[in-house]
This record gives C-alpha cells, structure tokens and sequence, in this order.
C-alpha cells in the first residue's frame, strides 16, 4: 500500500517538527510495509517567499491530490506587515476552504507525567482533564466579508460571522458521534445571549437532540466556558462550537494539560482526506535552536495515520512511544519541570523512535 502524504514544512521552527516528524513516519513505514510519497506542498510565509502569495492555486491542487496532509505551523514576523490577505494565515485557511475541511478536533488531554507542568492546582488536575473541542473550521466571522475604510475621517472596519443551518447541523453532528464514540457527554458553546448565530446554533441543536437521546447534552456561554475549563475541566467530555470560540478556547485547553507543544489536531470534511497540524503555532523566538517540541506534531501524524489511512495499530504505537519517552523523564524546555532532563527537538525524536523500535 502507498499513501500520498502532503507535507508542508511551515514556517521557523515548525520545519525542524516536521523534518522529525517525517523520521517518525518513515519508521512506521519500515514497521508496518505501507509506503510514504511526501509531496512537499508550499504555503503561508514559505508560499510568499517563493510564488509571492501565501497559497498558489497550484499548491492547493497538490494538497487536493494527495490522500492527506502534514502541516507544520506557520507564520512569522517576517509576514507581519502585510496586508490582510496576502499574510501566511490567509493560505491557511483557504487550505482548509478549498480542502472543505468543515470539522477540527482539538483534545485536551493531560499526560500523567506532565501534572507537574500544568497551571492549574493538584486538585483540579487529579481530577482528570480529558476532554475534546471540536471546532467548526470553514464558516463564521474567519470567512465572513472583511473590510476597512474611512468615513467622515474616522476609520472603520467590519467584520461579519455568518453561518447557514447546514454548516451547523454538520459540525453538531460530528459533536454528537463524537461524545457517542467518548463518554456520552456534549457541552454546545456559544454567545446566545448575544448573537444571532448563536441562537441558530441552539435551535438547530435542540432539533438534533432527539435523534441522540443517549447522549447528555448541555449548553454554555463561551466566557462562562473560559472560565470553566480552568476552574472544573473534569465537567467536559466533547465541547462543540463555532470557529473563533473554537480557536480561543482550544489554546486555553491546551495549556492546562501542561504544554501547547504537547496537542495535535485533526481537521477533516466528509471524507478521509485531512490535515493533521499542531494547535501550536511558528515559535519563531526560538526557530533553528532545536529547543522547539515536536511531539504535537509527530501525534498530528498518529492522528493521520488513524482517521485518514485506517492504521490504529500504529498510531498507537506512536502515542505508546511518546509515553514511554515521558516515563523516562525527557523534556523540552515547554514542559521542563524539576528533576527532569532537559533534551532538544532532535534528541527527544531520537528517543521516541527508539521506544518506537522497542515496542
Ligand atoms: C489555529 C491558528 C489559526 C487559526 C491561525 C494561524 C489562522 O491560530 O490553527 O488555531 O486561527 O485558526
Ligand atoms: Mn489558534
């Protein structure tokens, strides 16, 4: 079996992740017989710099040719200045749009080993924090009209959220199989109190509701949810919502399993085609110093490996793998605690791919 898998490298440090990541996958390639075809891919500041544009229409074709696709991260000062639709992030998201990536799940998982690392008190922790966000990716205020002018010298700028019901009914749905396939349990996050969208969000998740009746559902306001997921993580098991709140809460997640660096994700429409990228974003503070971690990146590759090309086994090799570097103490600077060994981006990968041949 051959899989064709895109890879874009990203931006600063997010290409020393990837270069290891795609060690790892080689591995389990030499492990399990199935074939690796990376087809490099360019887009965000890596697009700019060579076609001029963050995603060439020629990128996004190779992206759509491939049976899924790795990413790094991307973005960087070097971008910062320009106007809205050429910076990196907009190659981003016309990849998600153009691969109709309608679905992002992003779990907020906490690492036994890593309890130290996370900010929250013991109690909260020992508690447990094992819950998933799924985000809507390809609608809302990120692809709604943007513009900025002046009027009567006073400058202005518009941003607009729309959401149709189907948009919704599809991302609520994949809430619901998800809670159903987890602990039974959906929280809808939104601002009903608020916006309109919001409003449509509950009506149409009120209709859904009778269709999975053993799933436990409940609703929540998205400064309320904030503010829950520090203070009682435990209560979530599937959080569904819209794109921002999505984007703002899945860092907040992350951060309380003890390290951003630690959480892939999976983005995916209706078929087995997907992205795979880490919540994390470029580090460009500390790119070509090999301190970066790559394990959000190399479980973005388990994650492929699971839901795109049907390889549980090995997937979870991967994950085993990472466990067993934990249990042996290694960490990168983001998660360092006392008593911990300090490695960099290369070494760890090195370990993680010596647990893997072990196992
Ligand atoms: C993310 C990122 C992106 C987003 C940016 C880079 C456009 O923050 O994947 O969470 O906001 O979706
Ligand atoms: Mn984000």
């Amino acid at each position: 079996m051959k899989k064709k898998v895109g890879v874009i490298r990203g931006d600063c440090s997010s290409r020393e992740i990837v270069e290891q990541t795609l060690r790892v996958l080689n591995q389990i390639s030499k492990q399990s017989g199935v074939e690796f075809e990376y087809i490099p891919i360019a887009m965000g500041g890596d697009a700019i710099d060579t076609y001029g544009e963050p995603l060439p229409q020629s990128e996004l074709d190779k992206a759509l040719a491939c049976d899924s696709v790795l990413l790094g991260a991307i973005g960087g000062p070097k971008w910062e200045g320009l106007p809205g639709e050429q910076r990196p992030e907009k190659g981003l998201l016309k990849l998600r749009k153009g691969m109709k990536l309608y679905s992002n799940a992003r779990p907020a998982k906490i690492w036994p080993q890593l309890s130290e690392a996370s900010p929250l008190k013991k109690e909260i922790v020992d508690q447990g924090i094992d819950f998933i966000i799924i985000r809507e990716l390809t609608g809302g205020v990120y692809f709604g009209d943007h513009s900025t002018n002046t009027e009567n010298g006073i400058r202005q700028a518009v941003d607009i959220m729309p959401y149709d019901e189907n948009e919704i009914r599809r991302i609520l749905r994949i809430g619901f199989e998800t809670a159903r396939k987890r602990k039974g349990k959906l929280c809808l996050v939104d601002k009903a109190n608020v916006l309109d969208t919001s409003r449509l969000y509950r009506a149409v998740f009120e209709e859904m509701k009778p269709e999975y009746s053993d799933v436990e559902t409940s609703v929540m306001f998205v400064d309320n949810a904030a503010m829950q997921i520090c203070k009682n993580p435990s209560q979530f098991d599937v959080i569904v919502t819209e794109n921002m709140f999505g984007d703002i809460l899945s860092d907040e997640a992350s951060e309380i399993t003890g390290s951003i660096g630690m959480i892939p994700s999976s983005s995916l429409g209706d078929g087995t085609r997907g992205l795979y990228e880490p919540i994390h974003g470029s580090a460009p503070d500390i790119a070509g110093q090999n301190v970066v971690n790559p394990i959000a990146c190399i479980l973005s590759a388990a994650m492929m490996l699971r839901y795109s090309f049907d390889m549980e086994k090995e997937a979870e090799a991967i994950e085993k793998a990472v466990d067993k570097t934990l249990d042996q103490n290694l960490r990168t600077a983001d998660m360092m605690s006392t008593g911990m060994s300090l490695v960099g981006t290369k070494e760890m990968t090195d370990a993680i791919l010596a647990n893997l041949e072990a196992l």
